[in-house]
């Protein structure tokens, strides 16, 4: 990662201990990218658009060439912006890397997604632990181009703005319902399950892993569940959400008021990450292969 990165300080959260970034907003310096930078972009972009005909759903992939995102160069938010702003009314705004939760609720309540400026090295290609442009704006920003879920994407910043006031059990629902659907979410289309979760899509590995392992569980989305089950930050999800559509999320998030929700769920155990209950619509009961026992956040 660049230098000019200014990390701030290491914060702990339900996801352990994650450096946090000024809450500056910066210009995305394009100039100052290299050829080496521009040349790693082109490289994942490529190995993913290929692993990802037939596995993401159709809107992300039609959405990504529709704003001109290619494997030529590093896109410039500024030219992204012009489609998102026709599209949706979203704007890319550049920043550090991770920030502060409630800056990030904020800046998604008002229709800014920030997108982190600084590309991983080349030897991080297969794995890197922090949010970098690539899975930033190749995994989160082409749905932006979707109205249902640009919606679903306000409403749940403004919910976190909301939740920020009520403690810190709603916000850890929330997050878990951030996870396994915005990073980790599963869509069921008549051709097949299909990824939306841009923490797959950025993913060589989990884009297959994620559809074809019999390890992992498929289970249908139910908004109390994910908002109650742990997850893993260091591994492969055990289990995956799948909705019947960006319509079905819709309904189940935004219209109700997560006030009694919470209330409800308040002082309840959390499900494990890898656990199946009775009352869940089993796509694949994961055979549990290659799953650490303890970690689970
Ligand atoms: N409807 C939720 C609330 O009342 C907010 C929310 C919207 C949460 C969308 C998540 C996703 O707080
Ligand atoms: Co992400």
């Amino acid at each position: 990662m660049s230098s000019e990165a200014r990390r701030v300080e290491h914060q702990m959260t339900d996801k352990g201990y994650v450096p946090v970034y000024t809450t500056a907003v910066v210009e995305q310096p394009w100039a100052s990218y290299s050829p080496t930078d521009h040349a790693v972009w082109g490289q994942l972009f490529r190995r993913q658009r290929e692993i990802l005909q037939g596995r993401a759903c159709p809107e992300f992939l039609t959405a990504m060439d529709a704003m001109g995102m290619s494997d030529a160069q590093i896109p410039k938010f500024e030219e992204l912006n012009v489609h998102l702003q026709q599209a949706t009314g979203w704007k890319l705004i550049a920043v550090e890397g991770l920030l502060p939760e409630l800056t990030f609720f904020e800046h998604l309540a008002a229709r800014e997604f920030p997108v982190t400026w600084w590309i991983r090295r080349p030897d991080q290609i297969d794995y890197i632990s922090e949010p970098d442009l690539f899975h930033d704006l190749f995994g989160h920003v082409p749905l932006l181009m979707n109205p249902v879920f640009a919606d679903y994407m306000q409403a749940y910043g403004a919910g976190g703005v909301r939740a920020s006031t009520f403690g810190p059990e709603p916000l850890a629902n929330l997050t878990r319902l951030y996870w396994y659907t915005v990073e980790f979410g599963l869509i069921d289309t008549p051709e097949g399950l299909r990824i939306y979760g841009a923490g797959i899509l950025s993913s060589k590995g989990e884009s297959i892993h994620c559809l074809e392992s019999a390890a992992p569980n498929r289970i249908g989305f139910d908004v109390q569940r994910v908002m109650q089950t742990r997850y893993r930050i260091d591994t492969y999800q055990k289990t995956y959400f799948v909705i019947d559509g960006f319509d079905q999320l819709f309904k189940a998030t935004v219209d109700p008021d997560f006030g009694p929700i919470y209330y409800r769920m308040k002082g309840a155990e959390s499900i494990p990450a890898g656990s199946v209950l009775d009352t869940d619509r089993v796509f694949n009961r994961g055979s549990g292969e290659g799953w650490l026992a303890d970690g689970d956040v």
